[in-house]
């Protein structure tokens, strides 16, 4: 029997025979997850029959350099070890084109061995185009493609499509800038923004758990749910990425899509199909519902703060404002957290709070459902000791899975009450390692589905709440930021924001 994880929700579409073309192919995403996550397709025996990769950059390689370069990436970030007779087969359909993406002369050059490509592997001119780019690059490749004629209309002759990588801007009006940019050479239908938190099982199980079990749905609601926690914990610093987290900060790099986009899945209501577009306008439904944050709420449900210096599995690693490439002064927060509203029926009045963060005691992300307590009857009659409410937890890494939390009497003549869990884990439930995010969401792109990928409204719509929030920052022209210790859940200030409520964050 095959691995159940590989099955996904549409099981229809089929890849079509393509060439996927990296831009930015000689980089670090390619290295580290497109080219190991091609391999692994590869090795299941899901990737179309007619297929081929070309890396494209300014990088100086050769088809065989780029294929000592895939094969360093695959051995040292494949979920697969490299199998030497499968890898000398599927490395004849990786290729490379040497130019720089603002010179209309590589896009000749680049069109020249596609189609060269197309004669030897029978593909009928399909191309994928994955921009593994800076976002500022964007406008530039995709100019060029339409201006070389790489660009066709969907429904008419080989299939065009493009996958941009977050971030999609840096506000509302990039983000608005980028989407027009995009829109001008490629229909929606054709343009694949990825958010690789979609990608993962445990996201993707939420719409499962959610619609294929009857006993959660008529839970799932302001009347019996209290509070939902999102945790997205990191134990890294900034490391060598300063460059582009100075201009980001938490709240861009996690909130923005992620977060937001796991909050879309377990708030939003049930889709009347899985097409698509049915899934997506119900994400994005939620997102219209978030309750603005205006200027006055601020230091009330948000916080934000950066890492002190401390110690790292033994080592002594410096605060945020001391690592290499971060200005002193800085007032990028490297943690946020925030209680957030959604305005409508099913979840007035609940809040969902948020946290996440770099430097955090250990690396996670979860979702935690805390339901209502039950009356102050029978069993939970002692106001200085409450029973602990019934907890729905949905894992998305590591140790993907889910549990709830139930009371049980304790053994004994006595009645005491105790909190014990029904645990979900997926491997080993499974067996088998779940599939990484980027071969479920590349296998979609070529299949043509874009359920998992985030629409140009809901990109816009989750900035646009946003700006709230980085509108009130920038006129607060704060110069500090509250610190928190390395390997610490958080500042003080978050505890704070809360425990105002009666409540506390969830101890991971
Ligand atoms: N790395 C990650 O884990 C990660 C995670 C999430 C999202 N992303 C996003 O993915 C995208 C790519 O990130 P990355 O980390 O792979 O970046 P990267 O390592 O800098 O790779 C970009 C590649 O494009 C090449 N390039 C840059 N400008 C060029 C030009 N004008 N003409 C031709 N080639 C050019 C670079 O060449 P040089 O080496 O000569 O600069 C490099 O090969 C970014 O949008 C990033 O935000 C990355």
């Amino acid at each position: 029997m095959g691995n159940p994880l590989t099955a996904g929700l549409a099981q229809n579409l089929i890849p079509q025979p393509c060439t996927l073309v990296i831009f930015g192919g000689a980089g670090d995403l390619s290295a580290r997850k497109l080219l190991p996550a091609l391999y692994n397709l590869s090795l299941d025996g899901v990737l179309p029959t007619n297929f081929a990769v070309v890396g494209f950059a300014r990088n100086e390689l050769d088809d065989s350099t780029f294929r000592a370069f895939a094969r360093d990436g695959i051995e040292r970030f494949s979920r697969r070890p490299l199998d030497e007779a499968h890898w000398a087969d599927y490395s004849r359909s990786l290729f490379y084109v040497t130019g720089s993406f603002t010179d209309a002369q590589a896009y000749v050059e680049l069109k020249r061995r596609l189609e060269k490509i197309d004669s030897e592997f029978g593909i009928p001119g399909n191309r994928v185009f994955y921009l593994s780019i800076p976002p500022s690059l964007i406008a530039t490749c995709v100019e060029q493609l339409k201006a070389n004629g790489f660009v066709a209309d969907p429904g008419e002759g080989p299939i065009s499509r493009v996958i941009v990588e977050k971030p999609i801007g840096r506000d509302l009006a990039t983000a608005r800038a980028i989407n027009a940019t995009l829109a001008r050479t490629f229909d929606e239908s054709q343009t694949f923004r990825i958010d690789h938190y979609l990608g993962k099982e445990t996201v993707q199980n939420i719409l499962v758990l959610r619609f294929a079990n009857s006993v959660l749905e008529p839970l799932w609601n302001a009347k019996y749910v209290d509070h939902v926690q999102l945790t997205v914990a990191e134990e890294e610093g900034v490391g060598l990425r300063a460059g582009y987290y100075e201009e980001a900060g938490a709240l861009r790099d996690m909130v923005q899509n992620h977060i937001l986009q796991v909050l879309a899945m377990i708030a939003m209501e049930p889709p009347w199909s899985l097409d698509p577009e049915n899934v997506r306008d119900a994400k994005l439904n939620v997102l219209r519902c978030l309750r603005p944050l205006t200027a006055g709420d601020i230091d009330k449900q948000v916080v934000r703060a950066q890492y002190g210096p401390g110690y790292h599995h033994g080592e002594e690693v410096p605060g945020y404002r001391r690592e290499e490439g971060v200005r002193r002064d800085s007032t990028t927060e490297t943690y946020v957290a925030l209680k957030v509203f959604i305005d409508n029926w099913r979840w007035a009045g609940v809040p969902f709070y948020i946290r996440t963060g770099k430097r955090m005691p250990k690396r996670v992300s979860e979702a935690a459902i805390y339901f209502k307590p039950v009356p102050e009857i029978l069993f939970n009659t002692n106001r200085d000791a409450p029973l602990e409410p019934n907890v729905l937890t949905l894992r998305i890494q590591p140790d993907e899975g889910f549990s709830l939390r139930l009371s049980s009497k304790l053994p004994g003549p006595k009645v005491r009450i105790y909190p014990v869990k029904m645990d979900f884990h997926y491997g080993a439930t499974f067996g088998d390692s779940s599939p990484e995010a980027y071969e479920r969401l590349l296998l979609d792109v070529m299949a043509g589905d874009a359920t998992l990928f985030m629409r140009r409204d809901a990109v816009e719509a989750a900035w646009a709440w946003m700006m709230g929030v980085l509108d009130a920052w920038e006129s607060s022209r704060t110069r500090y930021l509250p610190e928190y210790p390395t390997g610490d859940w958080g500042p003080v200030e978050a505890d704070r924001l809360i425990e105002a409520d009666g409540r506390k964050w969830r101890t991971l």
